[in-house]
């Protein structure tokens, strides 16, 4: 016999093996979630009492010492140590410490197996919440600086080559768009995320008349598991959740990329405010980007996650294996990672940045940036766009070897180029009215702009 605290010791000839009890121990990592372990139980124990598998007042007694310890633990005086194994069997123990012999009932009808996945999904659902609710800042805040800027001109890149010039809120408007397929995706698995696995047992149900739907509807999951080995061993939840956080950091982690350009003195597009940038140990002149650099850093950690999760994943037979444990980690890591870095950005585009007018608007006067709007000036003139299109080609060639820009070409080597050009060529090239042509649905053109602020802000609210 041994003094092990585990309830399966019984059958144990010798005690746990000190370095193989840290081994196996999550208790250091699933204490998270123990609120979600005790407001599972209460269900799971006000189930029993309503199906008459335990008295009653016995039920009211466990949902009562469950209380207790959420009290103890808020209190910071419920701290269980690693003999403890999980957090399951930290509860259990405290509660037959609190309520004697009745505490030992918790457990009739109900697996670690379900309860884990039961506390899983509680966390999770949880958790998606209130990174929808962070997305919706993280869209404000763009479009609120995104409004002022609809007329500030910013060079749009294709190859990370000068393309066309765009409205910058445009550009910040395209990360706006991200965030809500984000949010839809968050939205849509919420739905599977909220699902309950409790009354699945270890794997096969179990011989009393519980009733699933009722302890389901006190946790207000939107159903049950219908199968009770998928019940207790599927992750596809978790999986979905870091798939999405994925999307969220790639989507992150390009704006961070082009922040970390923009502040170059290269590009020198914005200037980092003090509050959000970092010096160096050694360089007195430096101002780091270590904000946006962090979330583009910290999106590989996300992204290994998944990776981590669809292997954990990919071998294990039904049902329940001890490699489940290693779901949480992961899970918490990437609801952390996701979370900070969604925080660090919004303070970042809220405060941390201001663009340089003075730079950008250099920035677009100086390139080749109007070269398709000479094209659609003849096209617009009845020459094939494919034929005008090549005649600029040559322009361009031109402009190059005199060391000039399009504005600067005198009316008459307009002209002698083609004798469609006319004067009012200068103002079809200027960048302003360059970027507000472009009017098309969903287009730079100032008009669609201040419209898809409008219909962002609608879609938010
Ligand atoms: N700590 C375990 C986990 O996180 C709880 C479930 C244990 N189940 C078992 N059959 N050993 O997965």
């Amino acid at each position: 016999m041994t003094t092990s605290p585990q309830p399966w010791s019984q059958r144990f000839e010798s005690a746990l093996h000190p370095a193989i009890a840290r081994f196996n121990a999550s208790i250091g990592f699933d204490i998270r979630l123990i609120e979600y372990d005790l407001t599972g139980s209460q269900a799971h124990a006000r189930m029993l009492g309503k199906t008459g598998i335990i008295p009653a007042a016995e039920a009211e007694q466990l949902v009562a010492g469950l209380e207790q310890i959420r009290q103890e633990y808020r209190r910071g005086e419920f701290q269980p140590g690693i003999d403890a194994e999980d957090v399951h069997f930290a509860v259990e123990r405290r509660l037959t410490e609190l309520i004697g012999d009745v505490g030992k009932k918790l457990h009739t009808g109900r697996s670690r197996n379900d309860q884990v996945g039961t506390d899983t999904r509680l966390y999770l659902r949880e958790q998606v919440r209130l990174i929808q609710d962070q997305l919706r800042q993280w869209q404000r805040t763009l479009l609120d600086l995104a409004e002022p800027h609809i007329e500030t001109l910013i060079p749009g890149y294709t190859h990370l080559q000068r393309a066309q010039p765009l409205s910058l809120a445009h550009h910040l408007l395209a990360y706006v768009e991200m965030a809500q397929r984000d949010w839809q995706r968050l939205d849509q698995l919420y739905e599977r995320v909220n699902v309950s696995p409790l009354g699945s047992g270890a794997l096969a149900g179990t011989t009393f008349p519980i009733d699933r739907h009722y302890s389901a509807e006190l946790l207000n999951f939107g159903g049950v598991y219908r199968n009770s080995l998928d019940g207790v061993s599927d992750r596809d939840f978790a999986i979905e959740f870091l798939c999405a956080a994925s999307l969220i950091m790639v989507h992150l982690s390009r704006l961070a990329e082009e922040v970390i350009l923009w502040a170059s003195e290269e590009f020198a597009f914005v200037k980092l405010t003090d509050s959000c940038a970092t010096g160096s140990s050694i360089m007195p002149q430096k101002k780091n980007p270590d904000v946006p650099e962090l979330v583009r850093g910290k999106t590989g950690r996300v992204f290994g996650h998944l990776q981590g999760m669809l292997v954990l994943m990919k071998g294990l037979p039904l049902a329940y294996n001890k490699d489940l444990q290693e779901d949480k980690e992961a899970l918490f890591d990437g609801v952390d990672t996701v979370s900070a870095c969604l925080e660090a950005m919004t303070i970042l585009m809220a405060e941390g940045l201001t663009f340089r007018g003075d730079r950008l608007a250099v920035a677009v006067e100086s390139d080749f940036a109007n070269a398709t709007d000479v094209a659609d000036y003849l096209a617009g003139k009845g020459i094939p766009f494919r034929e005008a299109y090549n005649l600029v080609g040559q322009v361009v060639k031109t402009c190059l070897a005199q060391g000039k820009i399009l504005k600067e070409l005198s009316l008459e080597e307009w002209q002698a180029l083609h004798p469609k050009f006319d004067a009012d060529i200068y103002a079809a090239i200027a960048p302003r009215q360059v970027v507000a042509a472009r009017n098309s649905f969903g287009g730079t053109g100032f008009e669609q702009v201040r419209q898809a602020i409008a219909v962002a802000r609608q879609a938010i609210s």
